[in-house]
């Protein structure tokens, strides 16, 4: 038998289903709710050691106090467009939890929506730049200071699949996914040779309290249209899917796995209806 393949076969069960990120230290960007937040839960269930780091103080705090037996989570206030914050979260990191193998840039914001170009706010336009695309290289920047001289560590990203639709979502917000993927595919090429992975996840919409605001509806109704528009029937997009993506790429199950943007979206993204839509209508 192929060496590689004994140890999925010489244990019980219990080797599949051990903790997948023992020993490792996390931070989350955007950890205080919504993706971030089930990832934080998630990646300590498998035993890794997680810095949040977010606006949300409060809610980061409370979150750190539900989850934070032996010391296994710390919350650090961090404004990921501030270079000093993005700096302090990850020397903390170090200074508390001795390494960093895995910088999981997520926090983002949508944006305002406008019907058209002519009256969108070139001032939104640059913030939601500065949050979703300088935040995470700066996020990036830092990681790979402390990662490069330990030869390893895993640099995500969520994007979305506004990187890959277009249309549906803000100019600046279309924008600034396309530029996170630009950003992780680049970055995989530099960091490749000091062992450290590079990845994005693109989810679709999630109900989370960033889509909420962002289309101003409550959660079952915003579910209910995410649902109906779905490829993937049977099931209502929830932020796990998103964490257990972050969890494999992060984990050593993806040793192999760099420059990949992982779409979780349920197939959405694979097509377009619009076309089927107007025959319908033309034929009803
Ligand atoms: N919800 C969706 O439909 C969806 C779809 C695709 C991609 N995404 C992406 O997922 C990521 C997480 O979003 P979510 O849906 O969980 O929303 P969310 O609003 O629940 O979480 C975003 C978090 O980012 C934090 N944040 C915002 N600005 C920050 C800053 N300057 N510094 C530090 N933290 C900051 C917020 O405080 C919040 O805790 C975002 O990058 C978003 O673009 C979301």
């Amino acid at each position: 038998m192929n060496a590689s393949y004994e140890k999925y076969t010489n244990g019980s069960s219990a080797a599949l289903t051990s903790k997948r990120l023992e020993g490792k230290v996390a931070i989350i960007t955007g950890g205080a709710s919504g993706i971030g937040e089930t990832t934080v839960r998630l990646f300590v269930c498998h035993g890794a050691r997680v810095v949040i780091a977010d606006v949300q103080d409060k809610l980061g705090r409370s979150l750190c106090d539900q989850l934070g037996a032996k010391g296994a989570v710390s919350y650090a206030h961090c404004d990921v467009t501030r270079e000093e914050d993005v700096k302090n979260v990850v020397d903390f990191a170090v200074a508390e939890y001795g390494k960093l193998d895995i910088m999981y840039n997520n926090a983002g914001i949508p944006g305002k929506i406008y019907p058209s170009v002519l009256n969108s706010d070139s001032e939104d336009f640059k913030r939601v730049l500065d949050v979703n695309v300088y935040g995470a290289y700066l996020g990036a920047k830092h990681a790979a200071r402390v990662m490069i001289p330990a030869k390893r560590g895993v640099i995500l990203f969520t994007a979305s699949i506004a990187s890959m639709c277009c249309g549906e979502s803000p100019h600046a917000y279309t924008a600034s996914k396309h530029a996170v993927v630009g950003l992780m595919k680049n970055l995989c090429v530099e960091l490749g040779q000091h062992g450290i992975r590079v990845n994005a996840i693109s989810p679709g919409g999630i109900a989370t309290s960033l889509l909420r605001n962002a289309v101003g509806l409550e959660k079952s109704t915003l579910e209910d249209a995410l649902c109906t528009s779905a490829v993937l029937k049977g099931a209502v997009p929830r932020t796990d899917n998103v964490a257990e993506a972050a969890l494999y790429l992060s984990g050593d199950e993806a040793k192999y796995v760099s420059g990949l943007n992982l779409t979780v979206d349920g197939g959405y993204s694979t097509t377009n209806p619009t076309f089927k839509m107007a025959l319908e209508k033309l034929m009803s």
